[in-house]
Formats: C-alpha cells, structure tokens, sequence
C-alpha cells in the first residue's frame, strides 16, 4: 500500500548520500530560501516519479536537498493545491514521501489573508492551530495503519517548543512576530466579505488555500510541525473593501520572505 511512497522516497535518496530529517514547503512568493540552500541537489517535480506537478504561477515545482541552517533538509519550492484539481492523495503526496525520506520535523509556510484586525499586510503569523474548512479530510480512505492511527489526536498539531523558540530568535532578530489560527479552505477564489466576516467568527486570524491538508498527514504520521504565514493582504473585518489580487500576494511574500528565512536558518540551527 505504501509502495508508491517508497519508489518515490528511494529515487530521491539514491541522488544523495544522506538522510535529509527537516522537510520545508516554501509557499506562495515564499520561494527564496531555497537559494540559500548549500550544496544543493536540485530535482524538479517533473521528473520525480509519481509526483504530481505544479501548474501555478509563482511556484517553481523543485524539490532541494542540501544543507541549511546546519541540518540536511528536503525543500519543496512549489506545493500543490487542491484548487488545482489535484485530489487530497495527490496534494499530500510529497509529504507521506517525506516520511519515508526519514523527515522527523517538517516547516510550512503560506500566504495568507489577514482576518485578525490587529494583524497588517506583511506581518509573520506563526501558526498555532488550525481550522480544516476543506470540504474532505485527506485521511479519508483506508487508514495506512503502519505510517499512523485510524483516529488522530489533534489536540497538539503545532509543537509548542518551535513555536517558542521562534518568538525568541524573532526577538534577537529584532522580527515582530503574531502568533493564531490559520483556516484552509479550497479557493481559488478569494473570500467574499461575508465569508471573512464569517471565519474572524470562527476564530480564524488568517486565511488561506493550502497547509492543513499537508499538516493533517504530517501530524498522522508523527512528524514535528511549525508553520508560518506571511500575511499578504488585509480583509474584512480588518479591511472590509479591500479587493485582493494574485500578483500583491506574490509581492508581500516577495519582501517578507527573508525575514521568514532568517527565522528557519536560526531555528534549524538551534534545534538538535
Ligand atoms: N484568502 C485566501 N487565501 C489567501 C489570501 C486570502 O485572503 N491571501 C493569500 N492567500
């Protein structure tokens, strides 16, 4: 059942000569720090086996092995979206691959809607909890009861020494830091006003089309997570006539992104 995983993990190994242990997803205009990546194996996703493939402007569809932050680390430069088409199988793919590339912790980073009034376009949010607004859950299926539980617990999705230990670089770093709940919904339109209005009354403080499907099975799977979210522009309530486009997204993630690196480079290098 799990074969498919183990092609894919096996031709990614067999181009390095180590074990990568932290998995990265670099999300929209988030791209960057994959350049910062030394001695770098650079696969494209078009010629991994069983992978799917990127179709959205803006990211790349490479995955980067290498050094970064002192830790061998497997970077997806580009993810994929179920908005693109792709079922919960597919768009999770990479990250069941991950597990068997032997990943132990995995960072994702989004752009993502403000829904927080308090929170301006460009802040950092680390991630805290999240909100599955996606209308399936991408452990539907027959359980892979080797890789994890039937049931999963989610009551700690986001580990909490991350998190902590990034509000205290982000403070020597001189980095202002938010930390919420990030809610996942398909897209790809953008939320009308009221859909806003509606996810602040959730509890939602950021929103956006990806991460939670690829947390769930990460977290199924026992893999240690810290997110981040760029907030890429404001929303209602915070800015109930904003109108939103694809290109501002690209560049607020564009000018935060080495803020965001910065925070994974001194993270990697302080975890074991
Ligand atoms: N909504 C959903 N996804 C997003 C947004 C948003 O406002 N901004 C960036 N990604």
């Amino acid at each position: 059942m799990t074969k498919n995983f183990e092609i894919t993990a096996n031709f990614i190994l067999e181009k390095i000569d180590y074990k990568p242990e932290v998995g990265i997803i670099l999300g929209s205009g988030l791209g960057g720090l994959a350049t910062k990546i030394e001695n770098a194996t650079i696969i494209p996703y078009s010629e991994i086996p069983n992978f799917p493939v990127s179709t959205v402007e803006g990211h790349s569809g490479n995955l980067i092995l290498g050094t970064f932050g002192g830790k061998k680390v497997a970077a997806m430069q580009g993810r994929f979206h179920f908005y693109e088409g792709y079922g919960m199988d597919k768009v999770t793919y990479p990250v069941r691959v991950m597990k068997f590339l032997g990943i132990k912790t995995l960072i994702v980073s989004n752009a993502a809607g403000g829904l927080n009034p308090k929170y301006a376009t460009g802040d950092i949010m680390l991630i805290k909890d999240h909100i599955n607004h996606f209308p399936i859950n991408p452990l539907i299926g027959k359980n892979y009861d080797q890789l994890g539980p039937r049931f999963p617990d989610m009551s700690k999705v986001y580990c909490k020494d991350l998190i902590k230990l990034a509000k205290k670089i982000a403070k020597k770093e001189g980095i202002k830091l938010r930390k919420g709940i990030y809610i996942g919904s398909t897209g790809p339109t953008l939320e009308t006003p009221a859909e806003y209005n509606l996810f602040r009354k959730f509890g939602a403080d950021a929103t956006g089309m990806s991460t939670v499907p690829e947390a769930i099975v990460a977290h199924h799977m026992g893999i240690k997570i810290f997110g981040m979210s760029v907030i890429t522009n404001g929303s209602a309530p915070a800015k109930p006539d904003g109108e939103t486009t694809h290109d501002e997204v690209q560049n607020v993630a564009g000018k935060v992104e080495p803020k965001m690196t910065i925070i994974i480079k001194k993270l990697l290098e302080t975890i074991e």
